[in-house]
C-alpha cells in the first residue's frame, strides 16, 4: 500500500475519501483488557512509554482489534519536561507529579540539552511500530506523533500535576509575563525539536494537544496559545512541509476560530463541547476536521451513542473529516461500545 492510498493521510490533505476515517484519542489505555495484563506486569507507566518494545505493542494493540485509520504512538505529553530534567512521576490512579517550575531560577534549572536520552526511546518505539503495521497487514494505518503545546505542559510544569483551575500558572502569566515567556519559548524549540525528531522517525502526522487551552481568558488565549503554537507549526514546517500537523485547544469555544485561522495548523480536532453544526459552519470550510463524539456517550452505549454519532457523520461526513472522540477513551468504557461505534463509522455512506 502506498503511502498517499492512506485515507487519514488524504483526509488531511483535504480530500473526501469513500469512507470516513477515523481514530480515538487514548485509543491504547486501560479499557482493553490486553493493556491492563501488560500494565500489571510492567513496573510504571513511564517504563512502558520508555521501552520501545512495549510502546510499540501498546500502540499496536487497538489497531489489531478495530482496524483505525490511525495509530498514535504510546507516549505522554510530560516527556518533553522530563527530558529536560524536571522530576516526573505516576503513582498508580493519582496522575502525574512533578517539582513545580515558579521562578527564573526553576526555569533556569531546565536541562533543554539531554533531551535526547529520553527523545530517542520514543524515536525508535516510532520505528518500530510503523514496521510492525506494514509487517501485521496494516499498511493502511497512518501514524501519528505527538506532543503538548506549550501551555498545556507549561500548565503541568508550573502546578506540578493536573489542578481544578490552574490558577497558580494562570497568575504567573498575568504577573509575570516576561519570565512565564521564557518558559514557553523553552517550550517551543524543545517541542519543536521533538515533532520533527518524531517526523524523521516514521511520525507521518503530529498533534498538538492543549487540553488546557479553554481555562484562558481571550487576550491570554492568544498570547499563549495561538502565538506559541503558530511558532512551532512554522518550525516544524520549515523542516517538513508536508506532513500534517493537528491542533487541540481543547476547550476554546468561539476562540477554536481564531486558533485554526491564526496559527496555521492543517486540521483540527473538535471536542464534544462545540455544537456540531457550528464546527461544520465556523471551522470546515477552512481546514479539515477531527471529532467530536462525548467520550461519555462512548461509555454510555445504546441509543445515546448511536444518535451522537450519526449525527456527527450527516453533519460533517460530506467535507474532509476524521471521526474522533471529542477527548480520551474513559478507562471503564466498554469494549463492545467501543465496537459499535466501529461497525457505525465503517457503514455510513457519505
Ligand atoms: O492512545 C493514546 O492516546 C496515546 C497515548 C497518550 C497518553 N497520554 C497515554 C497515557 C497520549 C496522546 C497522552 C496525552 C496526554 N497526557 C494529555 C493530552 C490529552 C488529554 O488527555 O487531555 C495529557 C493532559 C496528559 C497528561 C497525563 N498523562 C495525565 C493527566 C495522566 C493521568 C490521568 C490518567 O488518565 O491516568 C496521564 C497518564 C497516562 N497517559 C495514561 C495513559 C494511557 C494512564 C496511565 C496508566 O495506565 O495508569
Amino acid at each position: 500500500m502506498e503511502e498517499n492510498d492512506k485515507i487519514f493521510l488524504q483526509t488531511l490533505n483535504g480530500q473526501v475519501t469513500e469512507k470516513v476515517p477515523f481514530w480515538f484519542m487514548r485509543q491504547a489505555g486501560r479499557y482493553l483488557p490486553e493493556y491492563k495484563e501488560l500494565r500489571a506486569k510492567a513496573g510504571g507507566f513511564l517504563d512502558m512509554a520508555y521501552n520501545p518494545e512495549t510502546a510499540c505493542e501498546i500502540t499496536m494493540q487497538p489497531i489489531r482489534r478495530f482496524s483505525m485509520d490511525a495509530g498514535i504512538i504510546f507516549s505522554d505529553i510530560l516527556v518533553v519536561p522530563h527530558a529536560m530534567g524536571q522530576h516526573l512521576e505516576f503513582a498508580a490512579g493519582e496522575g502525574p507529579k512533578l517539582d513545580p517550575v515558579r521562578s527564573v531560577t526553576d526555569i533556569g534549572k531546565l536541562k533543554p540539552g539531554i533531551t535526547g536520552e529520553i527523545f530517542s526511546k520514543v524515536y525508535e518505539a516510532i520505528e518500530r511500530t510503523r514496521q510492525a503495521m506494514q509487517s501485521e497487514g496494516f499498511g493502511q494505518t497512518a501514524l501519528i506523533g505527538f506532543a503538548g503545546a506549550p501551555w498545556t505542559v507549561a500548565c503541568y510544569m508550573v502546578e506540578g500535576g493536573g489542578s481544578k483551575d490552574f490558577e497558580t500558572v494562570r497568575s504567573w502569566a498575568y504577573r509575570g509575563p516576561e519570565e512565564f515567556q521564557q518558559l514557553i519559548d523553552i517550550l517551543v524549540e524543545v517541542t519543536a525539536e521533538y515533532l520533527c525528531g518524531q517526523i524523521k522517525a516514521g511520525a507521518e502526522a503530529v498533534q498538538i494537544f492543549d487540553s488546557w487551552a479553554g481555562v484562558l481568558e481571550a487576550n491570554q488565549f492568544h498570547r499563549w496559545v495561538i502565538a506559541p503554537t503558530k511558532r512551532l507549526v512554522e518550525k516544524v514546517r520549515m523542516e517538513h512541509p508536508d506532513v500534517p500537523i493537528i491542533g487541540f485547544p481543547r476547550g476554546a469555544g468561539v476562540l477554536y476560530r481564531d486558533y485554526v485561522r491564526d496559527t496555521g495548523v492543517s486540521a483540527v480536532s473538535t471536542d464534544h463541547m462545540l455544537p456540531v453544526q457550528w464546527i461544520g459552519n465556523a471551522l470546515q470550510p477552512l481546514v479539515p476536521v477531527q471529532g467530536n463524539l462525548d467520550p461519555v456517550a462512548l461509555l454510555a452505549g445504546g441509543d445515546t451513542l448511536k444518535l451522537s454519532a450519526e449525527k456527527i457523520l450527516n453533519e460533517l461526513g460530506s467535507a474532509p473529516f476524521v471521526f474522533n472522540l471529542g477527548h480520551g477513551v474513559i478507562k471503564d468504557t466498554p469494549v463492545e461500545h467501543v465496537e459499535e461505534l466501529v461497525t457505525l463509522i465503517r457503514e455510513f455512506e457519505r
